[in-house]
């Protein structure tokens, strides 16, 4: 079994890393591996609500300025579990990861 998870913060190896660390090396032990892809350092677009995703349905954001966000999809597909991490910030998630999540959910829906 296999866990991605995304971590939000901006640093790589800050508390967000460390809280999921410590998941991982829970999850370790049962004999699960975790991957973490770290999203909060990457130069990522908020979605445009362009409907692109809707009309072609194939699972990409049709946003081409980096491919992270569609690389990132297909790892939530092939994975057993997934965990977000974000460091609060101003009372929110991360907004690089706000704007992942949102490309990725539209992608779902
Ligand atoms: C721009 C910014 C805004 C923040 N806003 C909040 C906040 O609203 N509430 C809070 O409790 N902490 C806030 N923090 C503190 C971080 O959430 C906290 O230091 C967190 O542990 C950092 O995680 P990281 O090391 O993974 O980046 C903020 C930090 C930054 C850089």
């Amino acid at each position: 079994m296999k866990v991605v998870a995304f971590n939000g913060s901006p640093r790589e190896k800050g508390n967000t890393y460390l809280a999921l660390r410590m998941v991982g090396e829970e999850l370790e032990k049962e004999g699960i591996e975790l991957e973490i892809i770290h999203v909060g350092n990457k130069a990522i677009r908020g979605c445009i609500g362009c409907n692109g995703c809707a009309k072609n349905r194939d699972e990409k954001c049709v946003m081409s300025e980096e491919n992270f966000v569609n690389e990132w999809i297909q790892k939530i597909k092939e994975a057993d579990g997934v965990l977000l991490g974000s460091p609060v910030h101003f009372a929110s998630l991360g907004a690089t990861m706000k704007a992942f999540l949102d490309r990725a959910f539209y992608v779902a829906s």
